[in-house]
């Protein structure tokens, strides 16, 4: 167990780079069993849930290469198909993408309810309504979801809820079935068009993907392919609002601007100057932030997944701000915890009521999932004072050295190993 020691307060300074996407990442390792050859992904970043998946495709008996920082490769040619192992599975809520790729790869496939942070009750029910829809009987018995198929076929899907997990996981159960699919109200997001990149460059047929409207022309068989992972737009996002937050001055780079509109708009509406050019943008603040009102969306909505840094990077702004949860039920954990360092928040339902403070002040902090921990070493850099933030393994999951690249914005932040007691 680790803690990030952070004494805040220092404005952030300099150039800081956007690792791989994690959300693509956990989906681009699945759907390149899918292949019956290499598949090379490059600027996978180096985080514990990418770690996670490549063991995950290990036990389930696929080849894994990392030939180089940065590149994974993934060759499924002899699939084993062996079950994947329920302690690796339980770790993250991606492991559910393992249903649609094997699904289609083998006709069989048998996954435990995957697990993942906890910010409420995360059903699956619309990836079961579209493996059934495309012919598969599937069961969920003792935690454990069965799915088979003699032959997928294509069909028409219709999603009840925008959900990214179920969009990507339609698409890779439809990428070998037989004829057309649609996927009607499917998700947008960036990383969505990331999966559809790489099923076509492994040989598939999807159309669509950015709209909510895919269309997957079943193919027979994928093939090798080579593919870079988009950048992690979140990371970046947690990295603009702590410079605005400390009154610093930084550039992110090799973001793709487009997919950060959102969140750009925010820090300029709450008057923090903002710069950009297609693949890096720039964050200066001299003083308080204006309070702003935020509501997170699917995209090209506010990404709730930014939610949480942005509450505390609001905590200080003039005025009273909100934050509207629509995505998630329950994603106010980390308030308690900013609460300790003096923040003014109070939750009404699915909105976070920010009456901003002057500064706030160093506390001993626990991270309670990912974007929580973010929202906490935001606040820890916007603190006086020592701040201690327990739990860094939530970080770790999604955050590519975190603290190091902090460091090279001048950022007094290290990583205390507890001490281990008898
Ligand atoms: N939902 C259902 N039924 C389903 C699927 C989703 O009711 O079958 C609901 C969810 O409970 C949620 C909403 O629909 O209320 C949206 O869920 P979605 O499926 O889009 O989210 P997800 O696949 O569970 C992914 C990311 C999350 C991110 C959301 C939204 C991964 C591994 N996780 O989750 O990332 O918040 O999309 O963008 O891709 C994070 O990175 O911190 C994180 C939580």
């Amino acid at each position: 167990m680790s803690r990030f020691l952070i004494h805040g307060g220092r404005p952030l300074k300099g150039r800081v780079r956007a690792s791989g996407r994690k959300n693509a990442a956990v989906a681009l390792l699945p759907a390149a069993l899918l292949a019956e050859g290499p598949v090379r992904l490059e600027n996978v970043p180096d985080i514990a849930d990418v770690h996670t998946y490549v063991d995950i495709l290990e036990a389930v008996g696929v080849d894994v290469r990392r030939p180089e920082p940065g590149v994974v490769e993934v060759d499924a040619s002899s699939l084993a198909g062996r079950p994947a192992p329920y302690e690796l599975v339980k770790k993250m809520r991606a492991s559910y993408y393992l249903l649609g790729a094997l699904l289609a790869r083998t006709g069989r496939a048998e996954v435990a309810l995957p697990g993942g942070c906890d910010i409420g009750t995360r059903p699956i029910d619309q990836h079961i309504k579209a493996f059934q829809a495309l012919g598969a009987d599937v069961t969920i018995e003792h935690g454990v979801v069965r799915a088979e198929a003699a032959r997928l076929r294509g069909a028409r899907i219709y999603l009840d809820i925008v959900s990214v997990g179920a969009t990507i996981n339609a698409m890779l159960a439809a990428s070998r079935a037989e004829g057309t699919t649609i996927i009607e109200n499917a998700a947008k997001e960036p990383h969505v068009v990331d999966v559809a990149i790489l099923l076509n460059a492994m040989g598939g047929r999807v159309v669509g993907a950015g709209t909510d409207v895919i269309k997957v022309t079943g193919v027979p068989r994928l093939g090798a392919a080579e593919h870079t992972v988009i950048p992690d737009e979140i990371e970046a996002a947690t990295y603009l609002m702590a410079a605005a937050g400390t009154r610093g001055d930084v550039v992110v780079e090799g973001v793709v601007t487009k997919h950060l509109e959102p969140v750009i708009a925010k820090l300029h509406e709450a008057g923090a100057q903002v710069e950009y050019d297609a693949d890096w943008i720039r964050v200066r603040a001299d003083g308080r932030l204006r309070a702003v009102s935020v509501k997170t969306l699917p995209y090209p909505g506010f990404p709730t997944d930014a939610q949480q840094p942005m509450t505390a990077l609001l905590s200080t702004a003039e005025g009273t701000s909100t934050v509207t949860e629509t995505i998630h039920e329950a994603r106010f954990r980390h308030v308690d915890e900013l609460k300790r360092m003096g923040t003014r928040i109070r939750v009404e339902g699915r909105t976070a009521v920010i009456e901003g403070v002057e500064r706030l002040s160093g506390a001993p902090v626990q991270a309670t999932d990912l974007r929580a921990g973010a929202a906490l070493v935001v606040a820890g850099l916007m603190a006086d004072g020592c701040t201690e933030v327990s739990g860094v393994e939530y970080l770790d999951r999604g955050y590519e050295r975190m603290e190091e690249k902090l460091r090279t914005l001048g950022a007094r932040i290290e990583r205390v190993e507890a001490a281990v007691t008898a």
